[in-house]
């Protein structure tokens, strides 16, 4: 057992997967030609024994702490479930925080099952309360079925429960305060997070809206009084005084946390991504290496631990970022 540490020193304890490049949702900050995007066919993600066989991989030779699934929209992959299940078959032997990232509107019926299979935390997007504007943001009119998941897993007292919001100008920079006020009593974190830009996405200046502008706002009306926890955080999290509910900024492009990466992302197709902006093109691909008799564990070990050398210090300018051609939010989870 290695720790995963980068040249710059960077602990590497923490994997996302993105288990499908589809979604149930067209979110215009996210994908907005979905249409248009060329999806992976099945014989290109990674299968679910492919899977667990990496995240054993992962387990048995490097010291990861937190493992989170991200999609596309995780539970829209078929047979999902039976996935986890296999998961926390692994988690009891080799225990590591189990995460979900979602959109919260497949979430419903099969939260209870995820909190039995030891699903850990759980962060669920939600850019609007008003189910108009969730539609205008989304092209959904699922904004109900996101808020009755979020409740439900309310109930369920997860380790840590997040709710996403994606803050753009003119869009929904209006329900900062409302969003607030809505998760004041309950045991979540609301996290504002900057638009960033990606391929085909809507992103530009007069949009962006950095978060020491949404603090701000919050703090015209409340007092924030910032939580010290010392982790590995790319988020700034503050208590508001009176409040139960907490809230969180996370400044991707403002205020970069590349200093404090810990994380490792496998995409569905199974490209290793080292940054979530790194241009795609030079990652390495570990599902050539599952697929070929020839590599064992301890091979596909090597090759990760020996890829992640070459991670850069920091990821580009925004005005670089700006002009990527070959980065998909979609595809990337996040
Ligand atoms: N800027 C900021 N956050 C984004 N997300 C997706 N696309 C963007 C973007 N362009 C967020 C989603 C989700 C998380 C996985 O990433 O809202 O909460």
């Amino acid at each position: 057992m290695v720790n995963l540490t980068d040249k710059y020193g960077r602990l590497h304890d923490y994997l996302r997967i993105s288990l499908t490049d589809r979604c149930n949702l067209n979110c215009i900050y996210c994908n907005p030609e979905y249409q248009n995007f060329e999806k992976l066919q099945r014989e290109d993600i990674l299968n679910y024994d492919e899977l667990i066989r990496l995240v054993k991989i992962f387990l048995n030779y490097f010291r990861i702490k937190k493992i989170r699934f991200t999609g596309g929209e995780p539970l829209e992959r078929r047979g999902v479930l039976d996935f986890f299940e296999m998961l926390s078959r692994v988690k009891r032997k080799n225990n590591f925080e189990f995460c979900l990232t979602t959109n919260g509107t497949l979430l419903e019926g099969s939260i209870s099952r995820l909190k039995d299979l030891g699903l850990n935390k759980l962060n669920i997007s939600l850019d609007s309360l008003n189910p108009e504007r969730y539609k205008y943001i989304t092209g959904s009119d699922s904004a109900n079925s996101a808020i009755n998941s979020i409740l439900k897993a309310e109930e369920l007292k997860f380790d840590e429960l997040k709710i996403n919001v994606v803050v753009i100008r003119g869009i929904n920079d209006d329900e900062i305060l409302d969003f607030i006020d809505f998760f004041k009593d309950m045991q979540t974190y609301v996290r504002f997070i900057e638009y960033m830009p990606f391929k085909n996405n809507s992103w530009n200046k007069n949009a962006f809206l950095n978060c020491s502008e949404i603090k701000e706002i919050i703090e015209r009306k409340y007092i924030l009084i910032e939580i010290n926890d010392n982790r590995n955080q790319v988020t700034r999290n503050y208590n508001i005084e009176g409040y139960k509910g907490r809230v969180g900024f996370i400044s991707p492009i403002s205020n970069h946390f590349c200093g404090r990466c810990n994380r490792l992302r496998i995409q569905s197709g199974g490209s290793l991504k080292l940054c979530l902006f790194s241009n795609g093109l030079d990652d390495i691909n570990l599902k050539k290496y599952i697929r070929d008799m020839k590599y064992n564990d301890e091979l596909i070990a090597k090759m990760v631990f020996d890829k992640l050398q070459s991670k850069e210090k920091e990821h580009a300018s925004i005005d670089e970022l700006k002009t990527q051609k070959e980065n998909n939010m979609i595809s990337i989870g996040g």
